[in-house]
């Protein structure tokens, strides 16, 4: 049985973050920059069926019976090997890495799981369909995020930009005109089970202003939807302005965020808002090619942990 290695993207959601959780269309592209990775060993010389987990980036090294029955990885594993049909688990190491910032709204549990599931269920000689990738990894992300609308993994296992809404078709976007992203992470971790959470109660204390919000955010990534398909992309910084505006209604926003976005349009950024959960985690700033290198240098300046530009395009 041969090594298998698996990576996949992390991702940004470009408009639409938390109304996506309440069935509003939300807009995500992957950022191929950075990825996590999963290299399956076979250990010939062990006892069939131990699984050895090695995950750096978190402190893990364990074997798979060691880790709570609802660990992520465990997690994946099993339901790898109920769904694949397989009848034995061969003895392996499992090394899990990722240059994707943690609990930063770049998808990297997401990333983690698809990466895992592809390698591992290569590894018994059963790969899945994307479609059992994708649903695989929302099992996880349910058990990690509570709620989770279900655009990270769908994203992330595609690694194409999508127009989703929860219970309808995948779309996917063709970008025809490159839209080019400073993306700045703050370096401060977040939740987002937590700011998922936080929102909810929200919505409970007050049903109605909150849905007029998420309608207003749902309207915003249509108009985005039409403008990138019809090549115009500069046109959606006013729109991504009006995003964050929205954003900080729901209360997902944060003092740093709010000034890293004022410090992007102050630099000659086209549009800047929140992505992901909110809080913490990073910022993106849409650009024009005369403007990325002063919007990054002042980001960095301002105080991001790590700022790096992206080019989106379909191929
Ligand atoms: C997280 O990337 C996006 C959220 O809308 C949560 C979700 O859709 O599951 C905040």
């Amino acid at each position: 049985m041969p090594a298998v290695t698996a990576t996949a993207p992390g991702k940004i959601i470009l408009f639409g973050e938390h109304a996506v959780v309440y069935g509003r269309p939300a807009i995500a592209v992957p950022v191929n920059q950075v990825r996590s990775r999963a290299v399956v060993n076979p250990e010939p010389a062990a006892e069939t069926g131990r699984v050895t987990i090695q995950a750096p980036d978190i402190g893990l090294s364990a074997t798979m019976d060691q880790l709570p029955q609802n660990h992520p990885i465990r997690f994946v594993v099993e339901r790898v090997v109920s769904v694949s049909g397989a009848s034995r688990l061969p003895a392996c190491t499992i090394r899990v890495t990722s240059s994707i910032p943690f609990s930063s709204g770049m998808g990297s549990s997401a990333a983690v799981s698809v990466a895992l599931i592809r390698a591992f269920s290569g590894f018994l000689g059963r790969p899945l369909s994307d479609e059992l990738v994708s649903d695989l990894a929302f099992e996880v992300e349910k058990i990690q995020h509570g709620t989770p609308s279900g655009i990270d993994n769908t994203v992330i296992t595609y690694a194409v930009p999508v127009f989703y809404q929860k219970g309808s078709q995948i779309e996917r976007l063709k970008i025809n005109s490159a839209i080019t992203l400073v993306i700045a992470d703050s370096g401060l971790t977040s939740s987002t089970a937590e700011t998922v959470a936080d929102v909810r109660r929200g919505w409970e204390g007050d049903a109605a202003r909150y849905e007029e919000l998420f309608d207003q955010i749902g309207d915003i990534s249509r108009k985005a939807r039409d403008i990138i398909i019809s090549g115009n992309p500069g046109s959606l910084g006013s729109l991504m302005n009006q995003n964050q505006t929205l954003l900080k209604k729901i209360g997902v926003s944060s003092e740093t965020l709010d000034s890293f976005v004022e410090t992007a349009m102050a630099s000659g950024a086209l549009g800047a808002k929140l992505s992901g959960g909110g809080r913490g985690g990073n910022i993106i700033a849409l650009v024009s090619e005369d403007s990325t290198t002063f919007v990054a240098d002042a980001l960095k300046k301002a105080g991001a942990e790590r700022v790096f530009t992206t080019r989106i395009l379909s191929n």
